[in-house]
């Protein structure tokens, strides 16, 4: 540089002196601000906005009490520690029910029955209560089976009710009712497992048949557990259910369970249901009613009862009504599976070309693998069902002619 004096010189030292200190301060200041920013947890600051947000809506005094600092809710029984409040303050305030979240009051009703001091959030929600800041609290963490059962999740399940996620977690607590305010999800896979007859061939709950594999911890097998060979897309243990909901063959070729034709919405239900059943280990008062015991209904004991004692015995022992109705032998399929044996003296021949005896010592198609795997019956009681199911038949042709006499 060209100073004409040593005075322009000096000044100009000074000058460029001040400004390399005044930078340098502004450095260290946007520094400290990056480092304090990066050190102060996400919820510190959530917990500030609460307190504006607060203010602005409630005013100075109200704000004034926002407790700071970690927030818990520690259920002893349950065995949950559940910080979520820490950034979900307003749970339990008056007039925030219309500001943005995480700060929202809760809705009040289901919290009516669950107040949150006994239950905390996750065993209805999901997530890692533990957790403080949010994408490991709502669960989506290395290590952690538990994501939040929001929309998030639903989105990535392309679940068409976004909100049915978390009817599987009601469901560990309300397993055992008929039906439950709140989950209709659930509720609907309920009376479908009872008006389809899946306790023929399943044990829910404790009964049923063992036809199929016992599904009352279905919920308890891990995704590894699972063939995803002829999945189509992206494979998840709930796509699997759903697929093999439609139709089972398409996942086990040599399946016996039927394809019963549900609709995506129901087999979504469906796998929601059977996910939820997992073994949980709840102290009895958390049980709604007090009630863990999948009670058969009066009209179905008695069912069963007749059934057993009538003059079909002999199907209903060897668990052939799972699938057949004998209708003259007062035997009523659980699920309307196989043709009602009340005529397959006639309809064996007509269908197979094959007398009825000769098809019960050679099955072919389904009966081939029933009496294979599932019910292996001795030479001496196919014999014994032939001669029943010709009795039958009598029964049927007989009953047929007085209606046409009549
Ligand atoms: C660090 C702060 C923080 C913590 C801790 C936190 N959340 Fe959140 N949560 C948020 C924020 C912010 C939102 C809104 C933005 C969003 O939806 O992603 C939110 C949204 C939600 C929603 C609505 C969104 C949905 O997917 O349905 C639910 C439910 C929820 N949180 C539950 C919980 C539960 C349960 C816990 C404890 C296990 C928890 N949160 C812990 C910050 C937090
Ligand atoms: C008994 C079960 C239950 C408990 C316990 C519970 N919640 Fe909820 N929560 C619900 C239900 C049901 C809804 C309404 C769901 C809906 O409409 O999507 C809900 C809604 C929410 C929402 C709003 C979701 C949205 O879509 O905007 C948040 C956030 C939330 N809960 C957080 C919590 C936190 C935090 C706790 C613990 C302090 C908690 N909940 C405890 C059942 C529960
Ligand atoms: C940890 C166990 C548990 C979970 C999880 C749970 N509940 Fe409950 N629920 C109970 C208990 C226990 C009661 C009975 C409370 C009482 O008797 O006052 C109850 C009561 C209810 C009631 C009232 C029933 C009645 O007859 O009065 C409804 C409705 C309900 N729960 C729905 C839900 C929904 C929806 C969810 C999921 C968002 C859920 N519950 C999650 C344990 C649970
Ligand atoms: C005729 C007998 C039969 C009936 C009725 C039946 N299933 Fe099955 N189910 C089976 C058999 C056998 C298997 C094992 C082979 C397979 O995966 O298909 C099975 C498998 C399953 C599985 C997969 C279990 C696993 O972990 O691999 C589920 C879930 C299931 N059934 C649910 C149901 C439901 C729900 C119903 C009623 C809507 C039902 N089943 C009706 C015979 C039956
Ligand atoms: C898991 C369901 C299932 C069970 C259990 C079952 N069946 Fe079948 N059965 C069928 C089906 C399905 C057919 C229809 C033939 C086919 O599609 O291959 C059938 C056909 C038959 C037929 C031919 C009927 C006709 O009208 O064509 C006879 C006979 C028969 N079964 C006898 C029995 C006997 C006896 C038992 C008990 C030991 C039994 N089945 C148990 C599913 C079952």
């Amino acid at each position: 540089m060209n100073h004409k004096n040593m005075k322009q010189k000096l000044e100009f030292v000074i000058k460029d002196k001040i400004f390399v200190s005044i930078a340098s301060i502004i450095f260290l200041i946007i520094t400290g601000y990056i480092i304090v920013n990066y050190l102060t947890p996400e919820w510190k600051m959530y917990q500030q906005d609460f307190t504006s947000v607060v203010e602005e809506k409630l005013g100075v005094n109200r704000a004034a009490t926002v407790r700071g600092g970690l927030q818990q809710i520690y259920v002893k029984d349950l065995g949950v520690t559940d910080r979520c409040i820490t950034c979900h303050m307003g749970m339990e305030w008056k007039g925030m029910e219309n500001v943005e979240q995480p700060f929202r009051s809760h809705p009040k009703e289901i919290l009516a029955k669950h107040p949150i001091t006994k239950f905390g959030c996750t065993p209805c929600h999901g997530g890692q209560g533990y957790a403080t800041d949010m994408q490991a609290a709502h669960g989506f963490a290395p290590f952690w089976e538990e994501p939040l059962l929001g929309k998030e999740l639903a989105e990535f399940y392309v679940i068409s009710d976004k909100k049915a996620m978390m009817q599987m977690n009601c469901n560990t607590c309300h397993r055992y009712d008929k039906e439950t305010n709140g989950m209709s999800v659930i509720n609907r896979a309920k009376q479908i497992v009872n008006d389809k007859g899946c306790r023929a061939c399943h044990v829910v709950n404790g009964r049923g048949g063992t036809v199929g594999p016992d599904l009352t911890f279905e919920g308890e097998k891990s995704a590894e557990q699972f063939n995803y060979e002829r999945i189509k897309g992206f494979a998840s243990m709930f796509t699997w259910h759903i697929t093999h909901f439609k139709n089972p063959k398409e996942l086990v070729p040599e399946t016996v369970m039927p394809s019963f034709g549900f609709s995506s919405s129901d087999a979504q239900s469906l796998a929601l249901l059977v996910m939820s059943w997992k073994k949980g280990k709840l102290p009895i008062e958390y049980i709604p009613g007090n009630n863990f015991k999948d009670v058969p209904s009066k009209e179905e004991i008695e069912k069963e009862e007749r059934m057993k004692n009538g003059p079909g015995a002999f199907f209903v022992q060897r668990r052939c009504f799972v699938c057949h109705s004998v209708s003259s032998l007062g035997v009523e399929a659980a699920a309307q599976i196989g043709p009602d044996l009340a005529l397959a003296v006639e309809d064996v021949q007509s269908r197979f070309g094959r007398t009825l005896d000769d098809f019960l010592m050679k099955p072919t198609g389904t009966m081939e693998v029933v009496l294979s795997t599932m019910l292996p019956l001795t030479k001496e009681e196919r014999l014994e069902a032939i001669e029943k199911l010709r009795h039958a038949y009598e029964l049927k042709k007989n009953e047929k002619k007085t209606v046409v006499k009549k």
